[in-house]
C-alpha cells in the first residue's frame, strides 16, 4: 500500500518538457516566495535527507540546486570552519537567497555558485558528500544518467550522495493526480516523481541506506548512495 492508500501506478515516469531557461526564470520569479510556498511540503523530507547524509566536521560538501539555502546553512554548520559547504543553483535569484540565508546565519555567503549542476564547475573528486533535495526530478529522463555521472565525478572516491526525490515507488492515486497536473503545467508543477533507488542503481551507484516518507500524501524517496 502507498502513503495515499492505493496500489502503485504502473508505467514510466513523466517527461520534463520545460526548457532549462524557463526553469531558471521560474525559480528566479519564485525565489522571494519559495520558502513560504514550498517549505511546508519539503522541509520534513529535506531534514530526513540531511540526517541520512550526516555531514561531519571538516568535510567538503556540495548542495546541488541549493534553492534558498535552507539545507546549505545546515550543511555549513555541520562541516564547521575547517570544512567547506558549497551551493550551486541555476537561478541567480535562488543563489542570492542562499547567500542571504548564509549571511543571516553568520556564515560565509560567498560559497554559492550560479551554474548548471549537469556541468558542475568543480574538479574531479572535490567533495566528500553531495546533497540534492527536490532537484533530480527537474532533469528530463534521457539526461539522468549523464547528470548522475557528473555528480559522481565531483565526489571523492567513496564519497556519498544523498538524493531526496518525489517517488513513484509506493505511489498511488495522489501521485497520479499530481502527475496529471505536472503534464498540464510542467513549468510550474515541475518536480516529477522518479524511481530514485532504481535510477541510482542503473547508473552504477551502490545504495547505503534508503527511506520512503510521505509529503502531503505523495511518497518521497531519500537514498544515500556511493559512486560504486
Ligand atoms: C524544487 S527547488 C529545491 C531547492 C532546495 N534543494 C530545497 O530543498 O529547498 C529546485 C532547485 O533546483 C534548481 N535547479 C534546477 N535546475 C538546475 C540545474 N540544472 N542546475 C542547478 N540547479 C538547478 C532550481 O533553481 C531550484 O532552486
Amino acid at each position: 500500500m502507498s502513503p495515499s492508500g492505493s496500489a502503485a501506478p504502473p508505467g514510466p515516469i513523466s517527461r520534463v518538457p520545460r526548457s532549462k531557461a524557463a526553469g531558471r526564470d521560474w525559480y528566479d520569479a519564485l525565489s522571494r516566495w519559495y520558502d513560504l510556498v514550498a517549505d511546508p511540503f519539503e522541509a520534513p523530507a529535506r531534514a530526513a535527507g540531511l540526517e541520512l547524509l550526516d555531514a561531519a566536521r571538516g568535510e567538503r560538501v556540495l548542495d546541488i540546486g541549493c534553492g534558498t539555502g535552507t539545507a546549505l546553512v545546515e550543511l555549513d554548520r555541520a562541516v564547521g570552519p575547517d570544512g567547506l559547504a558549497v551551493g550551486i543553483d541555476l537561478s541567480g535569484g535562488m543563489c542570492r537567497a542562499s547567500a542571504r540565508a548564509l549571511a543571516a546565519a553568520g556564515l560565509d555567503p560567498g560559497v554559492v555558485v550560479e551554474g548548471d549542476a549537469s556541468t558542475a564547475p568543480f574538479p574531479d573528486g572535490t567533495f566528500d558528500a553531495c546533497f540534492a533535495s527536490f532537484v533530480l526530478e527537474l532533469f528530463d529522463t534521457p539526461a539522468l544518467p549523464a547528470v548522475l555521472d557528473e555528480w559522481r565525478r565531483v565526489l571523492a572516491p567513496d564519497g556519498r550522495l544523498c538524493v531526496v526525490s518525489l517517488s513513484r515507488r509506493e505511489a498511488g492515486l495522489a501521485t497520479r493526480l499530481y502527475e496529471l497536473v505536472h503534464e498540464v503545467v510542467p513549468t510550474y508543477v515541475d518536480c516529477r516523481p522518479l524511481y530514485l533507488r532504481d535510477t541510482l542503481l542503473d547508473c552504477g551507484f551502490e545504495i547505503d541506506a534508503e527511506r520512503v516518507v510521505g509529503a502531503w500524501g505523495l511518497p518521497v524517496e531519500i537514498v544515500l548512495a556511493r559512486g560504486g
